[in-house]
């Protein structure tokens, strides 16, 4: 059989790693599957998307679409063109989409209308409830037209059931995100920026922010960095800008002797700077994830998450976006009455293979 797996943006190229892996596992073991590896271009700086595949091993793409950036519309629609062309040219047995960015929705929309092959969604089923994200509508889209739900929570699970989806359609699974992290924890390493500053283990905050809603907005940006400086006692904050947010962070002026602003980090530098931090802050959906495994504090700048269990079993705490609830939070760091948090259930670094195992056992592959 040939798989497509798709993989447009940093979070994606983590969570296809693993299942990339599997697979040729099970190649060498005789199995008759193929896959192509194909790259959407949403995300194309070396620091965004180059330099995972070089720490992860990622083979290079079979295809890249060089979609691009650009609005909602032009990106699912350059993507979806790029795709269905590549369709047209050789069609593929499954779809294999992860997350929940745009790539993910417009290659499993594009795959299905090409004669109804069959999706496979890794991260299928969660759900913020917050429509103004852009991301939640990617997850219903896809979900709508998924036909193979690969879960990483029970409550995943649980949201596909209410939504009418059977059981022998939901495989659940665990946390690909997580396959990479066990995978690369001993070979997390110190960046520059360690000596650099000084820092010492448990004596700095990471920090990260690229949510529309913190980011596109210069007051918004700036009432939120300005008040995490200031609770923060001048321990060390690092803060490697995505660049969705560099141009307006620029733009605040925001400086600070502890502030430490640099390019986004690779994944071995920048994970080992959450395993070692004092707490994470941040508005991102994956590092709450790694947060909760590492056991490191993690202070969520949103409303809402579609990771209920980063919240329930792991050490993530949503602050909102209103400035005045991180002070609170850093007085609880602070104090060291901050939760401990467990490892949620099947987050235990065998995700991919039971995909695959799944996979061989859908498509009845043989060897
Ligand atoms: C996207 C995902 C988001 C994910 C994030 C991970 C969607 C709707 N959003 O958000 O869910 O959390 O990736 O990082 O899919 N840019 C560059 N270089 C790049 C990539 C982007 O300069 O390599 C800049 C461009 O100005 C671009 C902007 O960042 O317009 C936003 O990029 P885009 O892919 O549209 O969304 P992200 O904010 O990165
Ligand atoms: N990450 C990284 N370097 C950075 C910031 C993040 O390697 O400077 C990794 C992080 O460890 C996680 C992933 O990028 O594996 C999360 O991606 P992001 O926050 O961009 O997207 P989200 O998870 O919010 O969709």
């Amino acid at each position: 059989m040939l798989i497509d797996i798709i993989a447009g943006a940093r979070p994606n190229f983590i969570k296809i790693a693993p299942i990339i892996d599997a697979i040729e596992q099970r190649r060498h073991q005789g199995a008759a599957m193929e896959y192509r590896l194909v790259h959407t271009g949403q995300h194309y700086d070396k620091k965004m998307s180059g330099d995972f595949f070089d720490q992860l091993g990622i083979p290079a793409p079979h295809h890249n679409l060089e979609a691009g950036s650009g609005t909602q519309a032009e990106q699912t629609g350059k993507i979806m063109v790029g795709y269905e062309r590549l369709l047209m040219e050789k069609a593929c047995d499954l779809c294999i989409v992860v997350g929940d960015v745009t790539s993910t929705m417009a290659c499993s929309i594009a795959a299905k209308k090409m004669n109804n092959i069959k999706v496979a969604h890794v991260e299928g089923g969660i759900r913020s409830g917050d429509m103004t994200m852009p991301e939640e509508i990617n997850r219903m889209v896809t979900d709508a037209i998924t036909d193979y739900f690969f879960t990483t929570s029970e409550v995943a699970n649980t949201n596909l059931r209410s939504a009418g989806v059977k059981d022998d359609r939901i495989f659940f699974v665990g946390n690909t995100m997580i396959d990479t992290l066990y995978k690369q924890m001993p070979r997390l390493q110190q960046p520059e920026i360690w000596a650099k500053c000084g820092l010492k283990a448990k004596e700095y905050i990471i920090m990260t922010l690229h949510r529309p809603a913190n980011v596109d907005s210069k007051e918004k940006l700036n009432e939120l960095v300005t008040e995490i400086v200031r609770v923060s006692q001048g321990m060390p904050i690092i803060f490697p800008v995505h660049p969705r947010t560099m141009k307006m962070l620029e733009a605040t002026g925001i400086k600070a002797a502890n502030l430490h602003v640099t390019e986004p980090l690779g994944y071995l530098e920048f994970n080992y700077l959450v395993k070692h931090a004092k707490a994470v802050i941040t508005d991102s959906g994956g590092i709450t994830e790694e947060a909760t495994v590492m056991g490191v504090p993690c202070m969520t700048l949103r409303d809402s998450t579609e990771r209920p269990e980063t919240c329930t079993t792991g050490t993530n705490e949503l602050l909102g976006t209103d400035p005045n609830n991180i002070a609170p939070a850093f007085e609880k760091l602070f104090a060291g009455k901050w939760k401990q948090g467990g490892i949620p259930e099947m987050w235990d670094g065998k995700t991919a293979q039971r995909i695959v195992e799944h996979i061989v056992t859908i498509f009845g592959v043989h060897n």
